[in-house]
This record gives structure tokens, C-alpha cells and sequence, in this order.
């Protein structure tokens, strides 16, 4: 088959079209030629990219290569190159060394071969299409990409729970996704389900006339259209299903409630974080076991103590062959308040102790009360570190803390085509 066949096929094919929405996915373009740069820009007018942020930047692979030995990568990294078969393949290798867990790769190139074609495609490069192209075609593909019937789901679930009530961990998962919005420039979608008490409306400032209990409550007829109508914007790239802390309502959830809430949103925000209030229920339990990571947030006294190696020795047996949990010492010096060393805490509950915060009243009330985020009243509050470092590990960028992994993207044998080629 020809590319000019392959772009014809993708346009008659109607799972490649069709009208549904591309999830709120990043996309990055590196043009070679700024005509080519112009009809990228103009795929942000077809109504599926209205979800989509979408950049464009000059240099072409070099560029891309540049730009993300410090930068974290986006969903989709769409590349115009000009180079030869072999150019491209060399320098594919070189990308794929400074390219973060998950990130399709899309080529335009100028050379008609099949042969191109196929060797690109069994390097796991997601499409190569021949320039000059149409915007259409270039939705179209991308749409094939994330949305078509065996597309995985984008989204990575994370649950925050603390181990004693009040331990902060929705305060630290409001910051920790602010910090992936502001830093990796990806949508995030906080999922409040403490829908009694929930926090994060005040926390972000919003009194949304949506939110989750629609989302739970709407059951059967929930698709993403609709999810997508109740969320709420909080922020650039920050998305909210709050909590309508309504008491005349009660809420007794059963095991498998939130799953369809949370499997949809998990296919139309790349991060969706799961505010789980601290209680012990089988929607809880079911939740957590489910979840891609979970960060347990404890303050370093006995009953935290007591409460965290509970639950995960409890998470250990259920999810055995997943990476152990994310744990965070809260509320560390407390003036005046005997307390566990946190590196102690962390030993005596066996695991790796991932970042520790310190108690401070005055910065996290001032946010508390503003509704903002400790970013944004105190940049340089210490605290802000653990977010980032949190925010890294969840959504699976810069995995590796500082250095990037080698072949992060979607590339599964790289090495072995490079070896053929
Ligand atoms: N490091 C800190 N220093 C001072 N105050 C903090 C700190 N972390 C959180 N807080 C405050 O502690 C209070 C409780 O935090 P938060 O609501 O996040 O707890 P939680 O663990 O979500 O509670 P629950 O388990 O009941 O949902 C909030 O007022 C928050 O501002
Ligand atoms: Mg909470």
C-alpha cells in the first residue's frame, strides 16, 4: 500500500474520523518549514482539537531532541523531518533516550515509501504521513491514536489518602496536580469523593453548580460528552469534579460506584486525581486496589503510624507486582509535639519515605483560606519541591527525578530495528 493509499484508507475509515473528541491531551509540533508549522496551528480549528493544547516550534527533530533533554514530553510529539531513512532512524534513537514514559510519536516526512513507512510503524512510531498533508488528515490520525476502539485509555489514576483523618492529603494532591498543570503543561482532573466534606472547591476558589455527585448520579447515561460538561475549570489545565457537600443527601456508595466516573475520565484527561477521604469502606478498598499509584499521607505520630502500615501492608497483598506506595510525612514539627523521626516512620512502616513537609501554619491557612494553592502565595516555600516531585513521579515524567530514562517513548524495540537498519 502507498502512503497516498494510507491516508486515504485513514479518511474512509470511520473509526479514524467520526465525531468524537480528542482527549485533553499536550501536543508538541517541530516544524522544519513554517508553511508546515501554519497548517498544524490550523488543526486547533477542526471541533475534535477543542480539548487538545497544542503547540508549535521550529528546529524539527533536532529541535524536539533539544528541547526535551530538559523539558518533559508531551502525549504527542508530531516531528517534520526531511531527512534520509537512515537520518531518521539515528535520530529517532536519540529522541526516544529524552522522551518521558507514554508519549506517542507522529512523522511527517517527505519521501513516499513504503518501506519508510513500515520500518517507522515497527519502530513503534504511532503514524508517518507524506507531506503535503491535510489538517484533516493529521486529526484524523490523531483521533486514531487516542480514541479508536483498542486505544488505551490515557489517563493514569492516582489515589491520595491520609492515614488518620486531617493528615493533609488533599491539600497535597490539590498542590501535587496543580504542580504537574503549571510545570508539565498537562490537564489534570481532580476527582473529590468526599461528597459530604470535600475541600476541593474552597481549595482551588470554586463554587461550581456541577460536579462528581452529577457524574455518580447521572449512572448509565454518563459518557464523555457529559463528564466533560460537569467538570469545572479551576485553572489552566486544572479540572474539577467537586464535592457538593450537601447534607440532605446521603452517601452510601457501593464497592464498583465510582468505577465508570473514573474509567471515563480516565479516557479523557491524561491525570485523574482520586481525593479519597479517610474512611473504610469497599469503594474505598476497591478504589485504592485499582488505582495506577496511590500517596498515603500520614503526620509522624503512633496512630498515623499505626494506621499507614495498615494499609499498606493491605496494598502490598492486593496489588503484589505493583511499585509501592507514595508516602509523605505531613505536618513535620509541630512546635512543642513529641513526634517520629519521619526516615523513622518510614522504616517502621517499610517504605521508602518519598518527601517530607514540614508544619507550617501560616503558609498552608493563608492558602487554605484564599482558596489558592502554596505556589501561588509562597513560590519559593519548600514545600512546593515535594509537590514537584510528587507531580513527576504521577505523571510518569521525568520518572527517573533529574536524569531520563533511556527509550521513554512509545518505541517498545527501538534497538532491535536500529540494529537492522
Ligand atoms: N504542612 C502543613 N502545615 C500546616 N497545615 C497543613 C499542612 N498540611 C495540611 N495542612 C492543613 O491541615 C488541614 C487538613 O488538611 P486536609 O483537608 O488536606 O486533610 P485530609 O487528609 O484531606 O483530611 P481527610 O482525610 O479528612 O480528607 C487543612 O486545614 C490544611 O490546610
Ligand atoms: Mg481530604
Amino acid at each position: 500500500m502507498t502512503i497516498d493509499e494510507k491516508n486515504k484508507e485513514i479518511l474512509q475509515n470511520p473509526l479514524s474520523g467520526g465525531a468524537r473528541i480528542i482527549p485533553r491531551i499536550t501536543i508538541q509540533a517541530f516544524c522544519e518549514h513554517s508553511q508546515t508549522a501554519q497548517m498544524i496551528e490550523s488543526l486547533t480549528s477542526d471541533r475534535r482539537m477543542s480539548r487538545v493544547a497544542l503547540t508549535t516550534h521550529n528546529g524539527g527533530l533536532e529541535g524536539a531532541i533539544e528541547t526535551y533533554k530538559s523539558s518533559p514530553t508531551p502525549n504527542l510529539i508530531i516531528i517534520e523531518t526531511s531527512l534520509m531513512m537512515e537520518e531518521i532512524l539515528a535520530s529517532l534513537e536519540r529522541l526516544a533516550e529524552v522522551c518521558d514514559t507514554g508519549t506517542h510519536l507522529m512523522v511527517l516526512g517527505h519521501i513516499n515509501d513504503v518501506v519508510l513507512y513500515r520500518e517507522l510503524k515497527n519502530f513503534g512510531v504511532s503514524e508517518y504521513l507524506v507531506l503535503p498533508v491535510r489538517a484533516q488528515i493529521i486529526v484524523d490520525a490523531i483521533s486514531e491514536i487516542f480514541i479508536a476502539g483498542d486505544a488505551e485509555p490515557i489517563g493514569r489514576s492516582v489515589a491520595f489518602i491520609s492515614a488518620k483523618g486531617g493528615a493533609g492529603s488533599s491539600t497535597i494532591a490539590h498542590n501535587s496536580a496543580w504542580a504537574v498543570a503549571k510545570n508539565i503543561m498537562q490537564d489534570v482532573l481532580i476527582i473529590d469523593m468526599d461528597l459530604a466534606f470535600g475541600t476541593a472547591g474552597l481549595n482551588f476558589n470554586q463554587d461550581p453548580s456541577t460536579g462528581i455527585a452529577d457524574a455518580l448520579f447521572a449512572s448509565e447515561t454518563l459518557d464523555d460528552v457529559m463528564l466533560d460538561r460537569i467538570m469545572s475549570k479551576a485553572a489552566n489545565h486544572v479540572n474539577l469534579l467537586t464535592a457538593s457537600c450537601n447534607l440532605d443527601q446521603t452517601y452510601d456508595f457501593t464497592e464498583r460506584d465510582f468505577e465508570n466516573v473514573v474509567e471515563l475520565s480516565q479516557q479523557s484527561v491524561p491525570l485523574v486525581i482520586l481525593d479519597i477521604p479517610h474512611i473504610w469502606s469497599a469503594w474505598v478498598k476497591y478504589t485504592l486496589a485499582m488505582a495506577d499509584d496511590i500517596v498515603i499521607v500520614a503526620e509522624p505520630d503512633l496512630a498515623n503510624l499505626r494506621n499507614a502500615k495498615n494499609i499498606i501492608d493491605l496494598l502490598k497483598s492486593l496489588r503484589p507486582s505493583e511499585q509501592e506506595p507514595i508516602l509523605i510525612v505531613n505536618k513535620v514539627a509541630i512546635p512543642k509535639r513529641p513526634e517520629i523521626a519521619p526516615q523513622e516512620f518510614a522504616n517502621s512502616v517499610e517504605c521508602k519515605l518519598f518527601g517530607e513537609i514540614a508544619f507550617d501554619s501560616s503558609a498552608f491557612g493563608v492558602a487554605a483560606n484564599n482558596g489558592q494553592m502554596i505556589a501561588e502565595i509562597a513560590r519559593n516555600h519548600k514545600a512546593n519541591e515535594v509537590f514537584n516531585k510528587i507531580g513527576n513521579r504521577i505523571s510518569g515524567r521525568l520518572n527517573n527525578e533529574s536524569v531520563k530514562g533511556p527509550s521513554g517513548l512509545n518505541i517498545p524495540n527501538i534497538m532491535k530495528i536500529l540494529k537492522r537498519a
